[in-house]
């Protein structure tokens, strides 16, 4: 445990032909921190989130994950994708593999770790979301806030030291994004450092301890909640808030 951030972006850039997704983009994370990325459609948010767990190469700048490069390949890149656990809109679990079975596949097979360990492990990260009961189903079998619940035990059970969430509760009903938030909140307790990309501003509010909005690939302010929703500065926030809140 050192005071260094765990998660350091500097002058990052990247483009997408000739769109540049990213622009000057500086970021830090502290471990333990909850920071909620918010923001129109398209500014980057997505980008973002792929980039710091490289399933995006950035064209310009420097990532580093707890004080070293994001690696490029090979089992150091292995090992980032391990310590940085993400989280999907679309939960992305195996079709043909049982809840416990999606929990353990990443510790045994990426990580070949005892398969008993793992299932403890794994059966009791699914007590922890509150789906032990759901262990043998299939995920076509589960509700959509069940199938996430599912996908966030897969990525705690990597042990992971940061989590990436995108718009995890976007595909959900509304009726089931209330667990998944609840799920989400009480890891942000616990000390989990997360980044999140999210619509839900009750999180936001209540979760986050820095709120970062992103517009047009670039950060455009970055603070507490409380001061954010109250007193946004740039014209772009206070126009995003304005038609985010008021339907
Ligand atoms: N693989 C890609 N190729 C080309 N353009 C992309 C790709 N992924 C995203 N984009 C574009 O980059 C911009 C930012 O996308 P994204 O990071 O998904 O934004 P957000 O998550 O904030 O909606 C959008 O204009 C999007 O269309
Ligand atoms: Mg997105």
């Amino acid at each position: 445990m050192t005071d260094e951030a765990l998660i350091v972006l500097e002058n990052v850039n990247k483009w997408f032909g000739p769109l540049h997704v990213l622009q000057d983009v500086d970021l830090s994370v502290a471990r333990g921190e909850v920071v909620v990325v918010i923001g129109p459609s398209g500014s980057g948010k997505s980008t973002l989130c792929r980039a710091i767990n490289r399933l995006e190469p950035i064209d310009s700048g420097t990532i580093t994950f707890d004080g070293r490069p994001l690696p490029a390949e090979g089992r150091a890149l292995a090992r980032l994708r391990s310590e940085v656990g993400m989280v999907f809109q679309s939960f992305n679990l195996f079709a043909h593999k049982t809840t416990l079975q999606n929990v353990m596949l990443g510790p045994v097979k990426v990580r070949r770790e005892q398969t008993a360990v793992v299932r403890d492990r794994a059966m009791a990260l699914l007590e922890r979301v509150g789906i032990a009961n759901q262990a043998e189903k299939y995920p076509a079998q589960l509700s959509g806030g069940q199938q996430q619940r599912v996908a966030i035990a897969r990525a705690l059970a990597m042990q992971p030291k940061a989590l990436l969430f995108d718009e995890p509760t976007s595909a959900l009903d509304p009726e089931m994004v209330g667990e998944v938030l609840d799920v989400m909140t009480s890891l942000a307790r616990e000390g989990m450092t997360m980044v999140v990309v999210t619509h839900e501003m009750g999180f936001a509010r209540h979760a986050a301890d820095r709120v970062v909005f992103m517009a047009d690939g670039q950060l455009v302010e970055q603070a507490a909640p409380e001061e954010f929703f109250a007193n946004p500065r740039s014209d772009r926030a206070k126009d995003f808030l304005s038609k985010i809140l008021t339907h």
